[in-house]
């Protein structure tokens, strides 16, 4: 459908959309399909370093520090997705929905001000399709059971993260020829397969 299309993974925490997201680098990887992976926040050298300062457990930054910091780590991805837009497949974990989800709809930040920088950082880079991740609150409590370290942003309340995930959904509704909704609840081979199907769709 797309040559060479943005393809994003977006959810919260523990709904399985870095774990979709590797797999299907490694499918493209088998197919020798030329794509780039990068996550959000992160991503590249200068992005990983603005990583650590805001999740680590020390930082305490107030919620519109944490945006620009978000902002400032995407602004440091541009060039590479300059560089590869349209010319290889780009795969993102977490892009601009997280910042709206998070920032604005678990955070309250304004909207307008995230919009404006995401605008002025993306130019003309478009995303092309987007998979939405989406768990209940149990699971998500037990998947970040088994994570090793938590960081900042894996310690906000059930209420959050409620926020967060219907504030992604209220962006899927918006334009839902653009996303898929995957339900992280059910059988992790079978949602294998259907992200897969649809990637096949997508290049
Ligand atoms: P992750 O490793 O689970 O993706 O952790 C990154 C955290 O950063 C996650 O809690 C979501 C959050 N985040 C934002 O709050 N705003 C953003 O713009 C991005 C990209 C991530």
């Amino acid at each position: 459908m797309f040559k060479k299309p943005v393809i994003v993974f977006e959810g919260i925490e523990g709904s399985g959309k870095s774990y979709h997201i590797s797999n299907v680098s490694k499918y493209l990887k088998k197919k020798k399909i030329e794509h780039i992976k990068i996550r959000e926040p992160g991503g590249t050298l200068n992005a990983e370093k603005i990583r650590k300062l805001i999740l680590n457990k020390q930082s305490n930054f107030n919620k519109d520090t944490d945006l620009l910091l978000y902002l400032a780590a995407r602004s440091e991805n541009m060039s590479l997705l300059r560089k590869n837009y349209k010319k290889k497949i780009i795969l993102i974990d977490r892009f601009i929905d997280s910042t709206i989800a998070y920032q604005h709809f678990g955070l309250g930040v304004n909207i307008k001000l995230i919009n404006t920088i995401n605008k002025f950082l993306l130019g003309n880079i478009k995303i092309n399709f987007t998979f939405l991740n989406v768990v209940n609150k149990d699971n998500m409590i037990k998947r970040l059971k088994k994570r090793k370290s938590l960081n900042r942003y894996d310690k906000f309340n059930n209420v959050f993260y409620k926020n967060v995930q219907n504030g992604f959904l209220k962006l899927l509704r918006k334009n839902k020829k653009k996303y898929l909704m995957v339900n992280s609840n059910l059988d992790i081979e079978k949602n294998k397969s259907f992200i897969i199907n649809k990637i096949d769709q997508l290049i």
